[in-house]
């Protein structure tokens, strides 16, 4: 079916009530996780329904210090602040040593949980570990091109790509020009996402996920999937990048051409909702597909929808608000966890990838909670109970 926003508008709408009933409940587990996960970090995904412990390594750690400052904001008990402060450390130690970092996603990694811990409680520690991942993530920006290269060696012919999961780690760029006055590294962003933005936006407004550059010209050459089902098809999960991603940008850079991008890609997003409005893992499926859906997908698109009603003013900004709404209320009904004992994560029925015949993947995390869905979920709540701070 095609959604519009009049039949959005037909489904509940989140309210500040369940927004509390639910914030509670995910503090909660927080709270229970800690011990496991306070010297360690979750895996990416859960496997049937419970993380593991892991090291401080691939790019999803942060979204788990990044939940722990979410629940030390709702509450203000310094259990989670102590934690949180365990887990800076480890980040700092992670950019000196350059662990596990060969690769472009020093904003997730580093804006939820060294950028936040700096907002929130003036860390120094926290303010040098983001400064040196800003610096890590610029040393990956391509003149030749004037974007960001999202894997392998900088420079190397096989990899000369961007990708849309990285309009997420601009803003430790924006950021990092701000606290040093160092203009060069809000550039790159702003470079990086005009690339972005001329090549991985369909006619029919979905997104490629990822589109290689020419490397003798600097122009765009073509798009590709990882993650997606197909390489002409819409992966949820990176639509929603795009919603957040262009809407942060928005926030650093007032650049109102954006605008209309936002609402291109968030209508697309929305258009393709399945009758319940969980997203599946690529909008090539909907209701009755029996594939998997990736609710964190819709965490990251209200996000980034709540941020971009911040600018948008009258009906249009009503628009995308009310949506968000209703799917929050969505996700809290259906994916919300209730029970520790069932999952120690959040926000169950996401995907961290599926196989499919054209992309590169194989099947993981799938149904199973992840941990950027987890912290996209605590974000959503936390903005509608409070007039929330970004940490990006
Ligand atoms: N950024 C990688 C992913 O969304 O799976």
């Amino acid at each position: 079916m095609a959604q519009t926003f009049e039949t959005i508008r037909k489904y509940p709408a989140v309210d500040e009530v369940l927004a509390k009933k639910a914030i509670i409940q995910a503090v909660s587990i927080i709270r229970e996780d800690l011990p496991m996960f306070t010297e360690h970090f979750p895996s990416s995904n859960s496997f049937a329904g419970f993380y593991k412990p892991t090291e401080n390594v691939e790019w999803t750690t942060g979204f788990w210090t990044g939940a722990i400052w979410l629940a030390y904001e709702y509450t203000g008990d310094d259990v989670f602040k102590q934690a949180a402060e365990v887990q800076v450390d480890s980040f700092l130690e992670r950019i000196k040593n350059k662990t596990d970092v060969n690769h472009h996603d020093m904003g997730f990694l580093f804006s939820l949980s060294c950028v936040a811990a700096y907002k929130l409680t003036g860390n120094e520690k926290a303010k040098e570990a983001a400064l040196m991942a800003a610096d890590h993530l610029a040393g990956r920006y391509r003149e030749n091109g004037k974007f960001l290269q999202a894997w392998g060696n900088v420079g190397e012919a096989s990899e000369y790509r961007l990708i849309i999961d990285c309009l997420l780690n601009l803003p430790i760029l924006y950021w990092a020009s701000e606290v040093t006055g160092d203009g060069h590294y809000a550039k790159m962003a702003e470079n990086h996402i005009r690339t972005a933005m001329q090549c991985i936006l369909r006619e029919d407004d979905s997104t490629y996920h990822t589109y290689f550059i020419d490397m003798e010209t600097g122009k765009p050459s073509y798009g590709v999937t990882h993650q997606g089902n197909r390489n002409n098809s819409a992966w949820a999960r990176g639509q929603a990048w795009g919603i957040y991603g262009i809407a942060l940008s928005y926030h650093y850079l007032k650049d109102d051409s954006y605008i209309d991008l936002f609402c291109r890609v968030t209508d697309f997003f929305l258009r393709h909702l399945p009758e319940d409005l969980i997203p599946y893992w690529d909008f090539d499926f909907d209701t009755g597909s029996g594939e998997p859906r990736d609710s964190s997908a819709a965490a990251i698109a209200v996000c980034g929808m709540l941020e971009m009603t911040k600018y948008l003013g009258g009906e249009r900004g009503e628009k995308y608000k009310d949506a968000a709404y209703r799917l929050l209320y969505a996700l809290i009904g259906q994916c919300g966890n209730t029970d520790w004992r069932q999952s120690n994560g959040l926000l169950l029925h996401g995907t961290y990838a599926r196989d499919s015949e054209e992309n590169t993947c194989q099947d993981r995390g799938v149904d199973e909670c992840n941990t950027w869905g987890d912290y996209f979920y605590m974000e959503a709540l936390t903005r509608i109970l409070s007039d929330w701070k970004l940490y990006w």
